[in-house]
């Protein structure tokens, strides 16, 4: 049975990997997380990898070519048919446009927006820690139980490069003025559910869960899954 099609937007620290992964398991949905194929593709130093680096580092957006054809060619994978959940992308009117004309008929159901204050987020950034391999996101007050490896894969929980004070502030700088307009965007599509997303996380994502379901079941009238086709 097909699942939602969800994008998750927030602020740089807001929660969006964690949350995200905890939805797609929930849904039985991969989690897209552009970010995490930037940072593989630097790693592998794939074409995509060496494009990105710079921007990266330097906190900026990297250019919506690069991120539109590696997002169209992800969404065309088989697991995405059933359903996905976005993070990370789209982050401004270019790349949300193109997601609209991907997709087609088969558009985003919902977007869920996790609200969070800056001086959280700053607080969250300070102390995050990720797994190089998978993306899994620990901090210094939630670390991995063994020795800095991840609990998933195994793969070492490191810092990432771009956690740093300048990059971050030019992160946030760019979220505001690029990604919030989305916020709009999608209120005027009427998909757009702002969730709070302080305390701790399983009480967001039991907001994000209760907030998810009650806005797709009132339209589909009836599951969340609804009797929508099949991606493909
Ligand atoms: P990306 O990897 O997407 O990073 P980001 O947007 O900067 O967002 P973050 O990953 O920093 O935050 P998050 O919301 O996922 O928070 P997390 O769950 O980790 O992008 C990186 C770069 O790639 C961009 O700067 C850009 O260069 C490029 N890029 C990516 N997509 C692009 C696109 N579409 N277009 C152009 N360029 C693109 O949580 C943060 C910390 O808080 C963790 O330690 C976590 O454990 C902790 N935490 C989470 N929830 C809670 C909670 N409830 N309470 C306490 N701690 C919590
Ligand atoms: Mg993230």
């Amino acid at each position: 049975m097909p699942g939602p099609r969800l994008v998750i937007l927030g602020k740089q620290g807001a929660g969006k990997g964690t949350q995200a992964q905890r939805l797609a398991a929930h849904y039985r949905i991969p989690r897209i997380s552009t970010g995490d194929m930037f940072r593989t593709a630097v790693e592998h130093n794939t074409e995509a990898g060496q494009k990105a680096q710079k921007y990266m580092e330097a906190g900026e957006l990297v250019p919506d070519d690069v991120v539109i054809e590696m997002v169209e060619e992800r969404l065309k994978d088989s697991d995405a048919r059933r359903g996905f959940v976005l993070d990370g992308f789209p982050r401004n009117a270019e790349q949300a446009r193109a997601l609209d004309e991907a997709l087609g008929r088969k558009a985003v159901d919902l977007v869920v927006e996790l609200e969070v204050p800056t001086d959280v987020v700053l607080r969250r950034l300070a102390s995050r820690r990720v797994c190089l391999n998978c993306g899994a996101p620990y901090s210094t007050d939630r670390p991995p139980a063994q020795n800095w490896t991840c609990d998933i894969c195994g793969g070492a929980v490191v810092q990432r490069e771009d956690d740093t004070e300048a990059a971050i502030a030019r992160r946030l700088d760019v979220y505001t003025r690029q990604t919030e307009p989305l916020v709009a965007y999608y209120l005027g599509q009427d998909k757009l559910a702002s969730v709070d997303g302080t305390g701790q996380p399983d009480q967001v994502t039991g907001r994000l869960l209760r907030g998810i379901d009650s806005r797709l079941n009132r339209r589909s009238g009836g599951t969340v899954d609804g009797d929508r086709e099949e991606m493909g």
